[in-house]
């Protein structure tokens, strides 16, 4: 799959440094050329010995290691994708601020590759605020992220910490490896994530969803070469390195953001869940409590249906979120919302998309195709729907 690509893996001082061992030998199994690096930590929680056998090639350990010929560091920075797996916070704060004072450091500053962090440690320790305002930084100058997941850590604490699973970390590197610039000249508009809509200055209504669909699509489109510009609803989710990045709060906000940059786009993407309805006035106060309370709602314009019904010869690929009669649904939304594709997605049972890093999409093609495709992470969905996007172009 990987025909002789170069992939430097980095294995920085964590207990997930064994789950680097997997994605190597899949890598090497995949006819990638793996060279591997780890630090002092790393050697403690896994051998060196372990990689070299996996990846059939000598490890690199120290910045003056003898085993390698060259300069250690300017040749693991020789590659084409530069991957940190498990990735500490401290290896994150080094690459954030430019310190090369070991091998792994001192390569992430020579590189040229893509960059790559999938980090692992302590849920206080990824949730700290300098931890972010790294990761922050080093995503808004390009580098990616397989964000952890949460559970049970090694150290006892429940939380966000644990190294993402093994099936994302493939997605991704996969995608990053065999990224196509087959975007390249097109300007891709997304929206992601929920809108709310205020109710009074405390509450409001809102939606599950994450933007994690919306995102991935986002970063995939940027990575096959797009002009991406991103329209979210609020989330959790580190800004990606895309051109232009659009928060919004409500419906209404986000149809004026869709349309002041509609005319520039070849193709938009709505993976957004818009609210359907906004209450009707928005209190000044907040509301005091009494028994009940009625909250009069009104209509949001459906922006879908506003920009496809002048689309020209954009490409509009919507979103169908389905509790039932998913097909039945999806097929008026296509025809109704005059779109080329609609990807639908249940949003409720065990598949449910809200929130969760999988999807099961069906693609509905404007010429009656419909097309199911298996569960599959996020970032693997939203590259298939770009493939699906490219057939209409
Ligand atoms: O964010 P995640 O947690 O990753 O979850 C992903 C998702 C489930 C939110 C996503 O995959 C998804 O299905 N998004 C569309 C949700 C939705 O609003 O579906 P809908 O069937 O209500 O709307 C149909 C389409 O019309 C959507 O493309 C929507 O963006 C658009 N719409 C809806 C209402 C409105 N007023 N304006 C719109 O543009």
């Amino acid at each position: 799959m990987f025909n002789g690509k170069k992939v430097s893996l980095c294995i920085t001082g964590g207990i997930a440094a064994y789950k680097a061992a997997e994605i190597v030998s899949w890598l090497k199994q995949n006819n990638a050329l793996v060279q591997v690096a780890m630090t002092k930590s790393a050697c403690r929680f896994i051998t060196p010995l372990t990689m070299q056998t996996l990846s059939a090639n000598k490890v690199m350990t120290d910045i003056f290691c003898e085993e390698v010929e060259g300069v250690a560091h300017i040749e693991l920075a020789k590659t084409d994708l530069f991957a940190v797996i498990p990735a500490t916070a401290n290896i994150m704060a080094k690459a954030a601020h430019g310190l090369a004072d070991d091998l792994i450091s001192a390569a992430i500053l020579a590189t040229k590759a893509p960059l790559l962090f999938a980090p692992a440690m302590n849920v206080n320790m990824y949730e700290n605020v300098h931890t972010q305002s790294n990761i922050k930084h080093l995503t808004s100058v390009g580098a990616e992220l397989v964000e952890p997941a949460e559970g049970r850590l090694a150290c006892g604490d429940v939380g966000r910490g644990r190294l993402a699973s093994v099936q994302e970390l493939k997605d991704k590197i996969s995608s990053m490896l065999l990224a196509k610039q087959d975007f390249a000249g097109k300007t891709v508009l997304v929206t992601a994530g929920p809108t709310i809509e205020a109710i009074d200055p405390v509450r409001y209504l809102a939606n599950r969803s994450s933007g994690k669909m919306g995102y991935a699509i986002a970063k995939a489109a940027k990575m096959r070469g797009a002009k991406v510009i991103l329209i979210t609803g609020p989330t959790n989710i580190v800004q990606p390195a895309v051109d232009l990045f659009i928060p919004i709060q409500s419906a209404t906000e986000m149809r004026e953001a869709v349309l002041e940059n509609f005319s520039a786009c070849d193709i938009v993407i709505k993976a957004a869940a818009v609210a359907d309805y906004r209450p009707l006035k928005v209190s000044e106060q907040k509301i005091k409590k009494s028994e009940n309370l009625m909250l009069e709602l009104v209509k949001n314009p459906d922006i879908l249906q506003e920009i496809a019904a002048r689309k020209g010869d954009k490409i509009i690929c919507g979103f169908a979120a389905e509790t039932e009669n998913m097909h039945k649904n999806a097929l008026l939304k296509l025809k109704n919302k005059n779109l080329d594709l609609l990807a639908a997605n249940p949003v409720s049972g065990k598949d449910n998309a809200f929130g969760s890093d999988e999807n099961r999409l069906t693609l509905f093609f404007k010429d009656g195709q419909v097309r199911e495709l298996d569960k599959m992470t996020k970032d693997k969905a939203a590259n298939t729907l770009l493939d699906a996007i490219l057939e209409l172009v």
